[in-house]
């Protein structure tokens, strides 16, 4: 890495000292620029920054104040000030002090004094700048753990929360939005909405005030600091993009009256920002290759079932009859919800069966049973990258799994196998018998219930879920086998 010279300001209407200053830091291989005119310092400020300015109190219109002032804007930990004067006043010093000012130095001085002074308020510019690093670093840090730590991307909301609590905690602000956007950029809405909010307060960042960001910040690629004292307060936007496409806005502010948002801190939330860019395009690509994925699967099952006249329509069936069973039953929502797609694709594996044992037209030898019982476990195989709910992925794959042990894939006994998995047995064998097969009629009602108390009584179905179904079955909500024709 290159190390470049210190670069220093010197301003003071003494041209003895500028000369005296300049020579002697120059020759400390330090890189110096001398005004006599403060105001000369003010446009060479405009133009570009210094690691320390050394200037005088009082020179005229122009004080030391206003070189310390623009030296510190826009970025306070940039660049050091010295103040150089003869008299410092009680009030100077406080005013110098509370304005950022590093030290003093009093005239005359020795250049033992310029040295040490000069040398002491590098070395703190040099930890501003680090702290400024570390903090960086340590925010990238925090947020790429944080999406480490996802299982599945399907928690998109969650880990957007944590960016946003991650950039109001590097960036100390008070509150701060995240939208992320739909449609195209003359009809953007706005689909996804995260706060997080500090204060309390409310922040007044409604989606029509973000969209209107949105068209602000069209043009940026980094973070767009708005500085609003007098109004809603500093403000930060970052646009989220994935190329072209703006993906979203994420904004920090700080309350009304506070200090503005420096270039270091919009580095950082740029930083913290493509974690979340790269995650919601992650999430999108992940959720549309998902949807897909189920879609290609109900459509294998929907062929699967249609080779057989007598198992059409079978898993639509059963995802709506376990749905019905597991809301009357009262169990968790998030269960009686995911019992439609465990019941579309409990069967998923018979895509792997092959039609000759599929379609059999009598009864099965042990080896094409065994093939058949195959498909639950090549049910779970296939709905694996779909990253659906455990309790989902368990019903699919201990649909036949029976209480005392005689089921299969892998036998499990009472309490091992979830109540969802029970409730999917209970209707897929109802359902199984009051459908005719290519080798025997169907059952009517009274049978099959006749069939299934038998089974309740020797322990392999639950016989509590099966009094819930035939109560429900009594209320006529089994859908008619014939009717669907
Ligand atoms: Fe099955």
């Amino acid at each position: 890495m290159e190390i470049r010279p210190p670069s220093i300001l010197i301003v003071d209407d003494d041209q003895y000292i500028v000369d005296l200053v300049v020579e002697f830091l120059t020759g400390l291989s330090m890189e110096c620029v001398g005004f006599t005119d403060p105001r000369e310092a003010l446009s060479c400020l405009e133009k570009r920054t210094f690691d320390l300015v050394l200037t005088d109190l009082r020179m005229g219109q122009v004080s030391g104040m206003d070189i310390l002032r623009a030296a510190k804007d826009p970025d306070p930990a940039g660049t050091m000030v010295v103040m150089m004067t003869s008299y410092p006043t009680v009030e100077d010093a406080i005013e110098a002090m509370q304005s950022g000012v590093e030290n003093y130095i009093l005239k005359p001085f020795s250049l033992d004094a310029l040295e040490h002074i000069v040398g002491v308020s590098l070395e703190k510019q040099q930890l501003a700048r680090e702290n400024i690093n570390l903090k960086e670093s340590l925010a990238l840090y925090r947020a790429s753990e944080a999406l480490e730590a996802l299982e599945a991307p399907l928690e998109l909301t969650e880990y957007l929360r944590m960016v946003l609590e991650i950039a109001t905690g590097e960036l100390g602000g008070d509150s701060a939005n995240l939208v992320l956007f739909e449609g195209a950029s003359d009809d953007r809405r706005v689909e996804t909405r995260i706060d997080q909010n500090r204060s309390g307060e409310e922040n007044g960042f409604g989606n029509e005030a973000m969209l209107g960001l949105a068209d602000r910040v069209m043009d940026e690629s980094g973070s767009l600091v708005i500085s609003d004292q007098e109004g809603p307060g500093p403000l930060m936007v970052l646009p989220l993009r994935s190329g072209k496409d703006l993906l979203g806005l994420l904004a920090v502010r700080r309350r009304s009256g506070s200090q503005d948002f420096t270039p270091a801190q919009a580095r950082t939330l740029s930083i913290i920002g493509s974690g979340a860019a790269v995650a919601v395009k992650n999430a999108r690509l992940f959720n549309s290759l998902q949807e897909q994925y189920l879609g290609a699967i109900r459509s294998l099952v929907a062929a699967v079932e249609a080779k057989d006249p007598y198992t059409r329509g079978h898993s639509e069936k059963i995802a709506h009859y376990a749905h019905l069973l597991a809301g009357q039953i009262g169990a968790d929502q998030e269960i009686v919800d995911g019992m439609r797609v465990a019941g579309l694709l409990h069967d998923a594996g018979k895509i792997g069966v092959p039609e000759n044992v599929l379609l059999k037209d009598g009864p099965l030898t042990d080896e094409e049973y065994t093939i058949i019982k195959e498909h639950a476990a090549m049910s779970e195989r296939i709905v694996k990258p779909l990253h659906l709910p455990e309790h989902v992925m368990r019903a699919i794959a201990e649909h036949h799994e029976r209480l005392d042990g005689s089921g299969y894939p892998k036998g499990l006994m009472g309490d091992e196998i979830t109540l969802a998995s029970r409730i999917l047995a209970v209707v897929d064998v109802f359902d199984a018998l009051t459908s005719d097969r290519i080798y025997r009629r169907r059952l009517s009602r009274k049978e099959a219930f006749e069939a299934i108390d038998r089974e309740v009584l020797e322990l392999k179905l639950d016989g509590s879920i099966v009094d819930v179904w035939k109560a429900l079955v009594e209320d006529d909500v089994v859908i008619d086998v014939e009717a669907l024709d």
